[in-house]
């Protein structure tokens, strides 16, 4: 019914003897047209944001500064990863539980989307996300 997939992805980093440059482009670096970016920074350590899935979005997510924890579960599957280099993006499609974590003060979380912010595809309540991912 609703898809369900995380992984990494390892971006191209361009460095030479200025530093670094990373670029994403549509359909390259991340597997859709990006629609929305968002960021999140200033997150207070004992913080848990997100705890939601979604029916369709598909995003990844970008930790460019300092470090934060993902915690993902697909089904009664559950996987911690720890996002601390701007060259790694976690893609996170559909019906993934997730709940970001033990933001470091310098963390800057960017997340890119294949679609505009939109309340009715989010699955808020957890009950809800076991009831479908067991129907899945
Ligand atoms: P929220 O869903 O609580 O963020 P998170 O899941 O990352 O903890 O969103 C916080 C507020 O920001 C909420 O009022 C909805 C709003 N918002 C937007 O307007 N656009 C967006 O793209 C996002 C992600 C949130």
């Amino acid at each position: 019914m609703y898809e369900a997939k995380l992984y990494k992805i390892d971006f191209d980093v361009k460095g030479d003897d200025r530093g670094a440059l990373i670029a994403i482009e549509n359909s390259k670096d991340i597997p859709f047209d990006i629609k929305r970016l968002y960021y999140i920074y200033g997150t207070q350590e004992h913080v848990v944001r997100g705890k939601h899935a979604h029916k369709k979005l598909k995003q990844v997510l970008i930790c460019v500064s300092g470090s934060v924890d993902i915690k993902c579960q697909i089904k009664d599957q559950i996987e911690n990863i720890t996002l601390n280099s701007p060259n790694v993006g976690l893609y996170i499609e559909g019906l993934v539980w997730h709940e970001m974590l033990h933001f470091s003060n310098d963390a800057v979380l960017i997340v890119v989307a294949d679609n505009v912010y939109d309340e009715s595809d989010y699955i808020r309540n957890y009950d809800m996300f076991s009831k479908l991912s067991s129907e899945n």
